[in-house]
């Protein structure tokens, strides 16, 4: 089978309820449908998901096993909640398990960025634009992050020694959004034209996850929150930066050069129209995952004494100086307990479409079913991690064999299969150094008995911020 056309298949709408019956009957499919809660009529069960999606995710898998349909005002999502048949999903390779799915016209509108492609069209776009995070790429935008984040971090020193608690998850946004506009762009944005960018990008991204009900639906007056406008000035300040570059003579190091300077085999560059997209839809990816995190994992970390313990000493090591892209091996325990943030963290739902008809452990999936892979569960599920999965303990990044012996599509902070994060060098790399760099400078206290809860932004911030007591390193741990 192979994916075809766009078929949005509404399980909720009668006709499609026919056609599936028909379908059925005429393939002589009796697959059973997932099993799942009724779910009210109109509504199903996006109240009692609104009300606590992780909790709820995690009790329906407890009563409905690893193969389950959530009814949804529109549709049923139905959730695959085990490492292998994440597997079966992720190993198509042809859209058959789209990310875009029934929206695919949209590279005609937007202009093709690999998000909006499938198949043979992607593979090569994504092969065009590997280079951007190869090594030699990420060694040449290093310094940059680095200086930048010592450049803002350096401001954090008012904050230090007062007593009063600042919100960390912020502060942190305020040092990586510059950091990765300037690795992608050189030129910094003045913070007025940041504070839009991050304005509108955060409006584009809420509005992509609009799909599963669970934030406000997606602003149609003018104004803030409206996606058309936040685009239409993404994309005009994008083509800016663009068309300014192709008139320089100088060749920068960033990734937007990367990106203008890609060739296809057969010599051509990739189209202006489909570089700004690139380019919008990187910066999308780019810095707000980073941002949640990273502030994940400072709401754990300095709870665990012994764990931040080895972070210091790990640190040391650098003996003060800004670490540079050659010190990220030796980074390894920040790396681990960055991982286990983002374990911890767990976003709600990956999506997928299915453009085939299949089946997923004995259950029938229909061609234009939504497919939600429940991270958080499957992040902290005892059978893959353990009966103390919700404790934070980076060891089991650390130690190789620990992290042998789990499937690995147990942990998918990137997600998986063709559409994996093109970004997730960067965002090691970013997540390394920011923590050596606040640990050099920083002790961090949070309030005891704290625990962080998620906030429903689409990359499932710390709610309400991380409000911790910053103190300066005497000099002699420098
Ligand atoms: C901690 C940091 C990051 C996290 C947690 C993260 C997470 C993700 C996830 C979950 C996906 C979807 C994967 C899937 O559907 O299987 C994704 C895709 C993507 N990310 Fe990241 N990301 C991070 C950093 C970055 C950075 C730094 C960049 C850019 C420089 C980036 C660019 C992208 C792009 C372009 C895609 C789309 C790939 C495709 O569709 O083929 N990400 N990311």
């Amino acid at each position: 089978m192979t994916a075809s056309q766009d078929t949005f298949w509404i399980t909720r709408n009668p006709v499609g309820r026919a056609r599936d019956a028909l379908r059925s009957r005429r393939q002589g499919d009796d697959a059973p449908r997932p099993p799942g809660p009724r779910g009210r009529p109109f509504v199903g069960v996006l109240p009692e998901l609104k009300a606590d999606p992780f909790a709820y995710l995690r009790h329906l898998g407890g009563v409905y096993g690893d193969v389950f349909r959530l009814p949804l005002p529109l549709y049923d999502v139905v959730i695959v909640n085990n490492p292998e048949h994440v597997r079966h999903i992720m190993k198509h390779r042809n859209g058959e398990y789209s990310l875009v799915g029934p929206v695919s016209w949209a590279k005609y509108v937007l202009g093709a960025s690999m998000q909006l492609l499938e198949g043979a069209d992607f593979r090569q776009r994504r092969k065009l634009l590997s280079p951007m995070m190869g090594r030699g790429q990420l060694a040449k935008v290093a310094t940059p992050i680095a200086d930048e984040f010592a450049n803002r971090l350096a401001k954090w020193a008012r904050f230090a020694d007062t007593g009063e608690p600042i919100d960390l998850q912020h502060e942190i946004n305020g040092v990586v959004i510059p950091a990765f506009m300037r690795a992608m762009f050189t030129k910094q944005p003045s913070d007025d034209v940041l504070e839009r960018l991050d304005i509108d990008i955060r409006t584009l991204m809420a509005s992509a996850s609009s799909p599963l009900f669970l934030g406000p639906p997606p602003r149609l007056l003018p104004g803030d929150g409206n996606p058309v406008q936040a685009w239409l000035r993404m994309r005009r300040w994008v083509m800016q930066q663009i068309e300014e570059r192709l008139t320089e003579s100088t060749s920068y190091d960033d990734l937007l050069q990367a990106l203008l300077d890609a060739r296809y085999e057969d010599g051509t560059p990739i189209s202006r129209r489909d570089a700004i997209t690139e380019a919008i839809m990187l910066i999308g990816g780019g810095y707000e995952t980073v941002v949640a995190a990273l502030a994940w994992t400072l709401a754990f970390l300095p709870q665990n004494p012994e764990a931040q313990q080895r972070l210091y000493d790990e640190i040391d090591a650098l003996e003060a100086a800004t670490p540079s892209y050659d010190d990220l091996d030796r980074l390894q325990w920040a790396k681990a307990c960055f991982d286990e943030g983002q374990r911890l963290q767990g976003l709600l739902l990956q999506p997928r479409f299915a453009m085939i008809d299949d089946t997923i452990a004995g259950y029938r999936i229909r061609r234009g079913n939504l497919i939600g892979i429940p991270i958080y569960n499957l992040q902290r599920d005892p059978r893959w991690w353990g009966p103390d999965a919700d404790r934070y303990e980076p060891m089991r990044f650390y130690d190789k064999e620990i992290a042998a012996a789990r499937p690995n599509l147990a942990y998918l902070p990137f997600g998986a299969g063709p559409h994996r994060c093109f970004g997730a060098a960067m965002g090691y790399l970013e997540a390394q150094f920011l923590l050596a760099q606040i640990f050099q400078r920083f002790r961090i206290q949070l309030p005891p008995g704290w625990t962080p809860q998620h906030d429903s932004a689409v990359v499932w911030p710390v709610k309400g911020g991380v409000p911790a007591v910053l103190t300066k390193v005497p000099a002699r741990a420098k």
